[in-house]
C-alpha cells in the first residue's frame, strides 16, 4: 500500500469544508488543513438552513476552501494522489458545488476522483482520529441525522437502526425555539438544564416500550410544548426556573432514550468500541451517561474531538483514502445524490 494524500471536499449542509489529508501505511493518519466554513449566520433570520441560501454560499465560498487548505497545508495539486467529495446525502444544490468543484480538479489534473457518501465520513471517523479496528458500532446524532451503524469496513455499514422522525439535534432546536432559548438550541437548552430539576416535569420515553433501535423525538417535542403551555397558563409568562426545569426534563429524556436504545444495539453487537459523531454528541449529559453504560458493559466509548464530530472535510479527505484503498477511483459520471442510504 502506497502513501496517499487526499484532498477531502464537503458542502452537502450548511458548512463549506476542505481539508488535506495524508496517509502513509503503518502510521497515523495526518490532517495537513481542515478549513470550515460554517453558513449559521447567512441563516439566522429564518430559523433553519434555507437550501436556496445554502447552495449560493457553497457555490461561491468552495473554491476558496479548497485554496485555504492547500496553503495551510503547504502544498499544490501537484502533491496530491486524489481528490475525495461529498456527494451525497445532502441538500442537493451544495453537494452538487462540491462535486462540480472536485470534477474541475480532477479533469484539470488528471488525478483520481473519490465520491464519498457523508455519512461514511461521520462513520469512518474514529479511525481517523484513533485508529479503531473494525468492527465497531456508531451513533451518529446531530441536527439532520440519527442512527446506529455497525461498522465492518470501509465500506461495510449496516443501519440497525434510527429515528423515525427527527434528529436530536433537530428537537433540541425546536424546543429551544418554543422555549425563546437563542440557536443552536442544543448548547442553550444544555445550559439553562444545569439550572434545572429534570424530576418535576414528566415527560414521555417515545419508542421505549419497543423492541429494536429505533427512536423517535418529535413527540418529545411536542410534549415540552404542551408542558410549557401548562406552566404558563395564567401566568402571562414563562418563569425562569420552569423554563430551566422543563429543558432539564428534556435532555435527561433524550438521554434516557439514546442510552436505553445504545444499551440495546450494544448488548446484541458486542464490540470493542462503541463512537458517537454529530453535534449533539457534544452534550454533557449524553456524554456522561454514555461513558458511564459502556463503563457498565466494558466497551471503549469513544468520542472524537468535536470539530471532527460535527461536519467537516478531513473526515471525507479519510474516508477517500480508505475507500479508494479498497475501491479504486469513480469516473466524471459521478452524480450528486440527494439521497444516498449507507
Ligand atoms: O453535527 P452538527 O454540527 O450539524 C449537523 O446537523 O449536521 O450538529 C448540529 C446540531 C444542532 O441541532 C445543535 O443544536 C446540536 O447539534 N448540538 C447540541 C449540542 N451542541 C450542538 N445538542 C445538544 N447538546 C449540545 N451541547
Ligand atoms: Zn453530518
Amino acid at each position: 500500500q502506497a502513501p496517499l494524500t487526499l484532498l477531502g471536499i464537503e458542502s452537502s449542509c450548511d458548512d463549506t469544508a476542505a481539508a488535506v489529508v495524508r496517509h502513509v501505511p503503518g502510521q497515523a493518519p495526518d490532517i495537513l488543513s481542515s478549513v470550515v466554513e460554517g453558513q449559521t449566520a447567512l441563516h439566522a433570520a429564518f430559523g433553519g438552513v434555507v437550501p436556496e441560501i445554502a447552495a449560493r454560499a457553497h457555490a461561491e465560498r468552495v473554491d476558496h476552501c479548497v485554496e485555504q487548505a492547500l496553503a495551510q497545508a503547504g502544498l499544490g495539486l501537484a502533491d496530491l494522489d486524489g481528490i475525495a467529495v461529498t456527494a451525497g446525502p445532502g441538500l442537493i444544490g451544495g453537494v452538487l458545488s462540491g462535486v462540480m468543484c472536485a470534477k474541475g480538479l480532477a479533469m484539470a489534473t488528471g488525478l483520481p476522483l473519490i465520491g464519498v457518501n457523508h455519512l461514511a465520513g461521520h462513520a469512518l471517523t474514529p479511525r481517523l482520529t484513533d485508529g479503531v479496528a473494525y468492527p465497531y458500532l456508531m451513533l451518529l446524532v446531530s441536527g439532520g441525522h440519527c442512527q446506529f451503524l455497525r461498522v465492518d469496513g470501509p465500506q461495510e455499514f449496516t443501519r440497525l437502526g434510527g429515528s423515525i422522525d427527527d434528529a436530536p439535534g433537530e428537537a433540541f432546536d425546536k424546543v429551544a425555539k418554543v422555549l425563546a432559548l437563542p440557536q443552536p438550541g442544543g448548547p442553550s437548552v444544555q445550559a439553562e438544564a444545569m439550572q434545572g430539576d429534570a424530576k418535576r416535569i414528566r415527560l414521555p420515553r417515545p419508542l421505549l416500550d419497543r423492541p429494536g433501535y429505533d427512536l423517535s423525538f418529535s413527540g418529545l417535542k411536542t410534549a415540552v410544548l404542551r408542558a410549557r403551555d401548562d406552566l404558563m397558563a395564567g401566568k402571562g409568562g414563562l418563569h425562569r426556573q420552569d423554563r430551566a426545569d422543563l429543558c432539564a426534563a428534556f435532555q435527561t429524556a433524550v438521554a434516557d432514550v439514546i442510552c436505553e436504545k445504545s444499551r440495546r444495539a450494544l448488548t446484541d453487537h458486542p464490540v470493542a468500541t462503541f463512537a458517537v459523531a454529530g453535534g449533539v454528541a457534544a452534550n454533557t449529559e449524553i456524554r456522561a451517561r454514555l461513558t458511564a453504560l459502556c463503563d457498565g458493559l466494558g466497551v471503549r466509548f469513544l468520542a472524537p474531538p468535536l470539530a471532527l464530530c460535527t461536519d467537516n472535510a478531513a473526515m471525507i479527505a479519510w474516508a477517500g483514502i480508505e475507500q479508494f484503498r479498497a475501491r479504486g477511483a469513480d469516473d466524471m459520471a459521478l452524480s450528486a445524490r440527494p439521497r444516498w442510504p449507507l
